[in-house]
């Protein structure tokens, strides 16, 4: 959602803030604004629009002097962008201003109270509740104030604050929303991710939930709400800093499609050790392993599609009853779990609200929770019973590719992994499932030389109004992915229909010349998904198919094919998705639209 960065250190402090937040810029970006103790007081600049209005509007910080400030790109949830509505927000003197993510459930009856106590308000934020609470309860001290507004506000929260009367001290804190605080030579850093400072600094701490950071320029010291100094243990982030960077790509989401071979030798290779799949972290002893019952899987978004294939690479392997939930449905629904299930939440950020509170929600119940994360020592990864990262490094584009090809890959390992603790799959059947997993990087390599093809062809549907994806079994999950891509950065209306489905309804919407995606790599499904495409070309489609090598008998049929290499069928999502993730991306370009920062969008969804 938005993203936060702080500074307080040796150097300018506006221009590393700005710097930060333009890493960040992919959590929510509909304003951003800047406040900077300049030495007498603290000055804020703010502005509606993208981070580069901010930018001209203060020299990209140079205007602004300084050594200790904090910035803030917003994803407005209470209040519509504006300048107004942009952070900081300050107390009426302008001497405690905040910057805040997250929702304070309870701004309505605090703000009623203050404005019976006088305050004014400017914006229609829920966060200037917190600056003039600040302010209320301020006596001199900013630990013991920020404690006593912690104790009054509910939702989450992470925020930076900075206080004109200690001009050498920055503050923070947390509740379900993050925060990591750096450290380097030259100062102190606060950022809701890591890739907002890791030019600075690889040392990070995560603070924790209803922890509070004070900051100086060579120091900080960790507090509980109860203002108890706590030692925190430092980390050492090893992600390349130029995962970060574009490097020569016109947009990130390119970029991360290319790494996708890289990404899925990096989760594979370290869980292979002599022919047989180790995942240490798994936490799960065989005997346990040979227990489960049953398998929810929980997520949002991709993460979610990612279980729905893996539904039918986990029933169709080990045949263990598998359950998918979208977290927002699973949380409501009292779902019925029993002490022999696992459940398995998914998610790249380990910060996604519904996930995280399903995490908590199963946790409560006594059944275990795994968590296929990317980003080390989220909210997600840290609640969860064990973890299984995926080694997808940052993902800026707020389009989903490496991080959701890494999932895809952590399941099957996983699968495998259960079906030889099981006794289901036999030595032969292990060693060729293992050399088809291997040589999945090198097939995703051949996948993208296809990429002039699909650019050409995508440059035929910039103008399309809808486009259907239809597939059966795992090429139905296939589709789901290819969609919800297309639509979240091309804005082209789209759907996603097991193959067999679209004639009870949806075949009404195909006129000539509509655009049917038909995936059809799963042998068993072939012919049937063959008659569906026969269906909607005698409604006038024009059909794109996506089937395996071989496979010459489509092109009667399809007006366009693009092959896959052999693979085992519970694997031909992790190739076929790269030319549907190729063809969203092109579409977006050709429309000339800023793939990486879709409208509407951000890449963390931390509110419900
Ligand atoms: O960080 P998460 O994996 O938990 O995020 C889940 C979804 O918000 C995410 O996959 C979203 O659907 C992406 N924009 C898809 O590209």
């Amino acid at each position: 959602m938005c993203g936060i960065v702080g500074y307080i250190g040796k150097k300018q402090a506006a221009p590393i803030v700005l710097d930060g937040l333009s890493k960040l810029e992919y959590r929510g970006y509909d304003s951003a604004g800047i406040a900077v103790f300049d030495g007498k007081e603290i000055v804020t600049k703010k502005a509606a629009g993208r981070l580069a209005v901010l930018e001209n509007l203060t020299h990209n910080g140079e205007n602004m002097p300084g050594f200790s400030g904090i910035g803030h790109t917003r994803w407005a949830t209470h209040g519509a962008p504006s300048d107004l509505n942009a952070h900081p927000h300050s107390n009426g003197a302008g001497t405690i201003v905040v910057v805040h993510n997250g929702i304070i459930e309870n701004y309505m009856a605090l703000k009623n109270k203050l404005v019976k106590k006088g305050y004014e308000f400017s914006s229609e934020t829920d966060t200037e509740v917190l600056a003039h609470l600040l302010d209320y309860y301020y006596d001199g001290n900013p630990l013991q104030t920020i404690t006593k507004v912690l104790h009054r506000v509910e939702g989450s929260y992470a925020l930076g604050i900075l206080f004109a009367d200690h001009p050498d001290e920055l503050y923070a804190a947390r509740k379900n929303s993050p925060l990591i605080v750096g450290c380097s030579e030259d100062g102190c850093f606060i950022a809701s991710d890591v890739p907002a400072i890791l030019k600075y600094t690889r040392n990070v701490y995560y603070l924790d939930n209803q922890e509070i950071a004070r900051l100086t320029a060579d120091d900080v010291k960790f507090y509980t709400v109860d203002e108890e100094e706590i030692e925190k243990q430092l980390v050492t982030v090893d992600w390349d800093a130029n995962a970060a960077e574009k490097a020569g790509y016109e947009f990130f989401m390119l970029k991360e499609i290319y790494e996708e071979p890289k990404t899925v030798t990096d989760t594979i290779s370290p869980r292979i050790r002599n022919g047989e799949i180790v995942i240490e972290e798994l936490g799960l002893t065989d005997e346990e392993l040979k227990a489960i019952n049953r398998i929810h899987i929980v997520a949002c978004g991709s993460a979610y599609h990612v279980g729905v294939t893996a539904k039918y690479v986990i029933e169709g392997m080990l045949r263990i009853p598998v359950e998918v939930d979208l977290a927002s449905e699973f949380r409501y629904r009292d779902p019925i779990l029993s002490p022999e299930d696992l459940v398995i939440v998914v998610s790249q950020s380990g910060e996604t609200a519904d996930t995280l509170e399903a995490v908590r929600e199963s946790k409560a119940r006594g059944i275990k929770v795994l968590a296929i994360v990317n980003v080390v020592g989220s909210s997600i990864a840290r609640e969860a019973d064990s973890v299984f990262y995926t080694w997808a490094g940052p993902e800026i584009s707020v389009a989903t590719t490496k991080a959701y090809s890494a999932q895809l890959v952590a399941f099957y390992l996983l699968t495998m992994k259960l079906g030889r603790v099981r006794g289901v799959i036999d030595d032969r059947r292990f060693a060729k499932l293992l050399e088809d997993l291997q040589a999945l990087p090198d097939q995703i390599e051949l996948m993208l030389g296809q990429k002039e093809k699909i650019q050409h062809f995508a440059n035929r549907y910039v103008a399309a109004r809808s486009v259907f994806f239809i597939g059966r079994g795992i090429d139905y999950a296939i589709g789901l992915e290819g969609s919800l891509k297309l639509k979240e950065i091309s804005y082209i209306h789209s759907e996603a229909y097991a193959a067999g489905e679209l004639k009870h309804g949806t075949i009404s919407l195909i006129e000539p010349g509509t655009l049917v995606v038909a995936v059809a790599t799963q042998p068993e499904l072939f012919a049937k998904t063959v008659s569906n495409i026969k269906e909607v070309k005698s409604r006038g489609a024009f059909v794109m198919a996506i089937a395996e090598r071989g496979r010459k008998e489509i092109e009667k049929e399809a007006d366009y094919v693009l092959y896959i290499p052999f693979t085992d069928p519970f694997f031909a999502n992790s190739l076929a998705i790269i030319p549907l993730q190729l063809f969203a991306y092109y579409v977006s370009v050709g429309k000339g639209y800023d793939v990486d920062h879709p409208r509407n969008l951000a890449k963390s969804v931390t509110v419900e």
